[in-house]
């Protein structure tokens, strides 16, 4: 790749920014399964690790005029009633810390439902998300990094269980096989790692390239949905690699008739 592919790559990359999808559909369904694994995680008194490649500002306020922009948090939390559940637990704390219109992103959530002795690292580039990412999360390490490279640098930390959330926004379309690419030396350096990659489902569906790419045994969970305007993405996909015991009733593989968080 020369300069000037290298970047114009790096400005798609920190075009995205996730205060636009924050609590839409494709967010709730990655955000409650994410809180379902760290809750089958931390079930034995044993120290865990969480990290994230793609992390974000942390917290959102569903009133901000990018959220009312999208309208897609209207489309997602603001239409569904929350069953007794991880994720649910996760959203009341914030909530009463931080009031009604407030909505946890992956970092927020993680902190709510760890342990004084887990340890989280946060990777974030945008300098403005990283800075607001500071200013909201207090009980992580947060790396002004890029996700990939400073993840495969700490790894494997201690302690070596642990979960690792993939969460890039693709506007590149090589991303999809970076990610593959990243899973496998992951799981090469530490092998006792569970993760969770997030992935839009589009036309071209060019998650399946990224799945086959991995090589690796994974099982997934996919929904499909019907947004108004979500630059043409049918559904919302995880796959989890080494996956912890129990996290089967999660991912059940592939739903057709649309998100159930959302019915
Ligand atoms: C989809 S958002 C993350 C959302 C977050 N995981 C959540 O669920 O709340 C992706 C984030 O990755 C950041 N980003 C883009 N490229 C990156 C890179 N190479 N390394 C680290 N962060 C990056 C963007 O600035 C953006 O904030």
């Amino acid at each position: 790749m020369d300069a000037a592919h290298r970047i114009g790559y790096l400005c798609a990359m920190l075009s995205y920014q996730h205060a636009y999808h924050a609590g839409g559909p494709a967010d709730l369904h990655k955000h409650i399964a994410l809180a379902e694994l760290l809750a089958l995680l931390t079930r034995k008194q044993r120290p865990i690790t969480y990290m994230e490649t793609h992390a974000g500002r942390g917290l959102y306020d569903l009133a901000a005029p990018e959220s009312l922009k999208t309208g897609e948090a209207a489309e997602g939390i603001a239409r569904i009633t929350l069953p007794d559940c991880p994720f649910t637990t996760a959203l009341q704390s914030i909530r009463a810390r931080h009031g009604e219109t407030a909505y946890p992103g992956s970092p927020a959530i993680a902190q709510a439902l760890l342990r004084a002795d887990d340890k989280i690292h946060l990777m974030e580039l945008h300098p403005a998300e990283f800075a607001a990412l500071k200013r909201n999360i207090d009980s992580a390490a947060i790396h002004r990094r890029d996700g990939y490279e400073g993840i495969l640098a700490l790894a494997p930390p201690k302690p070596r269980k642990g979960l690792v959330l993939v969460d890039p926004s693709y506007e590149v379309k090589s991303e999809y096989l970076q990610v593959a690419d990243f899973t496998r030396k992951l799981m090469a350096k530490w092998p006792e790692a569970t993760v969770m990659i997030w992935y839009p489902i589009l036309r071209a569906a060019r998650h399946r390239e990224m799945l086959d790419a991995l090589k690796l045994p994974f099982i997934k969970d996919e929904v499909t949905f019907d947004l108004k305007d979500n630059k043409g993405m049918t559904g919302s996909g995880l796959a989890l690699v080494n996956a912890p015991y129990g996290s089967d009733a999660v991912f059940t593989g592939t739903r057709t008739l649309g998100a159930p968080v959302l019915r």
